[in-house]
């Protein structure tokens, strides 16, 4: 593991108590609505075998049950803390939670007919080596769905890099009583690459019909791209 992923790792072991909490607050209660629509988007594929991966206390991979009970559900993550806490929340019923490192992911190859992920790619110290990996385990024709923060950018990005900024390190200070996690959160967030940029990476992957849908100011996207058939 690089250096980068055992600091991220360790991150976000820290921060997993609080982490919905300070995540609900910081989307304005948005974070759940785009998981389901990150989910919705998975589950109208044909096919029943769900990886989500970076699924930290499980959001994505539960709204995947919510909407199709009979679906057969991975969630996978580096941080022993985050799938505790998936565990013990309801609605994971037959989920299985497992550890793996996105850069190297236990599963043989085509085993999922869609991958989700939400904020994976900012975190990680080799983004063509995470989407090939999923390219991989996903079967021809199978989807990726996933949520990503994107840096802010046209006439509102100095404001907003300024409020996040503010904001998200204070309530990691005063709730999560981590104000050093919380400035990472917003390092790598700012510091991620544009739309265009990941767009390229998604096609350079062999994925074909990449889309992205912005939210919240263009600070979030959902993004859904496809394996060839
Ligand atoms: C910001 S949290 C998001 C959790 C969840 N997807 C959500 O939207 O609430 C990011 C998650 O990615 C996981 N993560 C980051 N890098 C990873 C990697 N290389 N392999 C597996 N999980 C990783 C972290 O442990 C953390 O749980």
């Amino acid at each position: 593991m690089q250096n980068k992923d055992s600091s991220v790792q360790a991150t976000f072991n820290s921060v997993a108590r609080r982490y919905d909490l300070i995540n609900r607050l910081m989307t304005l209660g948005s974070h759940q609505t785009w998981c389901r629509e990150v989910a919705a988007r998975a589950t109208s594929f044909p096919g029943r075998d769900y990886l989500d991966l970076a699924t930290g206390t499980g959001v994505i991979a539960r709204e995947i049950r919510k909407q199709y009970p009979a679906a057969s559900i991975t969630g996978a993550d580096f941080s022993d803390s985050m799938l505790a806490l998936a565990r013990q929340i309801n609605g994971g019923d037959g989920i299985e939670w497992q550890f793996a490192d996105a850069h190297d992911l236990p599963f043989a190859d085509a085993s999922f007919d869609a991958v989700t992920h939400g904020y994976l790619l900012r975190n990680v110290s080799d983004l063509d080596k995470v989407l090939a990996e999923q390219f991989r385990v996903l079967k021809p024709g199978g989807v990726v769905s996933a949520l990503e923060s994107s840096p802010p950018a046209g006439p509102l990005a100095p404001v907003i890099r300024l409020g996040m900024r503010i904001v998200i390190p204070t309530l990691g200070q005063f709730i999560g009583k981590d104000r050093a996690s919380y400035e990472y959160l917003v390092d790598s967030t700012l510091g991620f690459l544009s739309p265009e940029a990941l767009r390229e990476r998604f096609i350079k992957a062999g994925f074909e019909d990449v889309q992205v849908k912005p939210k919240y100011l263009r600070t979030n996207m959902i993004w859904s791209a496809r394996k060839p058939s």
